[in-house]
């Protein structure tokens, strides 16, 4: 099996400090400033968001005594690299269920799939048609009878656990920037944004959404913040502009444009699925001045480069 050269055991006990970097960008006010709070630098294979929500959740699954993770994920899924790294890390076994039953075939395999096998996971290749009851539990049942040691993780680590784990990055967001006000996050399944937006009731969270069509995510994102809470907004496009490029996977020339830009300016990568949408969703909303006259904004990167390097587009 392949050796992976860190220790993320001590790892998962400590967040690691991440840089809260100064953001220079022409479309700012000039009494705005904002920062992006790099979590891309908290682990090279189990990054961002994924770091946060897989502790809580390997922690549990040791806890309770599980000899391994299983999870769900697309072949190109930053969620699916993540957990087969930190599973290895941690001496657990892992296996994903994955999206595609052609992907049975080894020459289909991404470089993601690759990578992720050669860390010990093991795959149960499903057609699209079982994938979508992948929170039915008449088949989470079966799969837990088939994998009885292995504790199951949903779609893209996203769960209470998950969602309480966000709660370190807006500690330390508050100890490197006490007076900000608003929050931008990519958003997938919307735990993310959940879980920020439930750690800091004092700011604003926007959440872009990086798929089409995404409202339907708005009762789940609702009931892990807590209905009482309205501190939070999942936005899909301003004006004409939506954020998404067309849906989950897709891009446009003024998304890529604007991630090269801020890409050099800033000397970092941006993935192409999540962050990119990012930067360009807080470039649209600065020129549609949507950001009050004094606001202080983090945009925080949820990291998802292993995307890059997968080829995903
Ligand atoms: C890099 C990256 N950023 C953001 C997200 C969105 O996170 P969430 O699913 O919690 O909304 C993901 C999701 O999987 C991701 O891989």
């Amino acid at each position: 099996m392949y050796q992976t050269p860190f220790s993320l055991k001590q790892v998962l006990t400590q967040p690691r400090m991440t840089p809260l970097q100064p953001v220079t960008w022409s479309s700012l006010g000039p009494h705005q400033q904002a920062w992006i709070k790099r979590d891309d630098l908290n682990h090279p294979l189990i990054q961002g968001n994924k770091w946060h929500k897989l502790r809580h959740n390997i922690l549990a699954a040791q806890q309770a005594g599980f000899a391994g993770l299983l999870t769900f994920g697309g072949a190109y899924s930053n969620h699916i690299a993540a957990t087969a790294a930190a599973a290895a890390a941690c001496n657990m076994k892992s296996v994903g269920i994955i999206r595609g039953d052609e992907l049975a075939q080894h020459q289909a395999w991404s470089t993601t799939l690759i990578h992720a096998a050669q860390l010990g996971m093991a795959f149960k290749f499903v057609s699209r048609q079982q994938y979508r009851c992948r929170h039915d539990a008449d088949w989470l049942a079966q799969l837990q009878s088939q994998y009885p040691d292995y504790y199951c993780i949903p779609e893209g680590g996203s769960n209470a656990l998950a969602v309480s784990a966000m709660r370190d990055v807006i500690q330390q967001i508050n100890q490197q920037c006490p007076d900000w006000t608003h929050l931008l996050c990519a958003v997938g399944t919307g735990a993310t944004l959940a879980g920020l937006a439930k750690a800091a009731p004092e700011k604003q969270i926007w959440g872009i959404a990086s798929l089409k069509q995404a409202d339907y995510l708005m009762p789940q994102i609702a009931a892990w913040i807590g209905q009482q809470q309205t501190n939070w907004q999942l936005l899909s496009q301003a004006g004409k502009v939506a954020f998404h490029g067309g849906g989950y996977g897709k891009t446009t020339p003024d998304i890529i444009a604007t991630q090269q830009l801020f890409e050099q300016a800033h000397q970092l990568q941006l993935d192409p699925i999540y962050t990119a949408k990012l930067i360009h969703a807080f470039d649209t909303l600065l020129q549609q001045a949507c950001f009050p006259e004094y606001s202080k904004i983090i945009l925080y990167h949820s990291g998802g480069l292993q995307g890059r390097a997968a080829g995903s587009n």
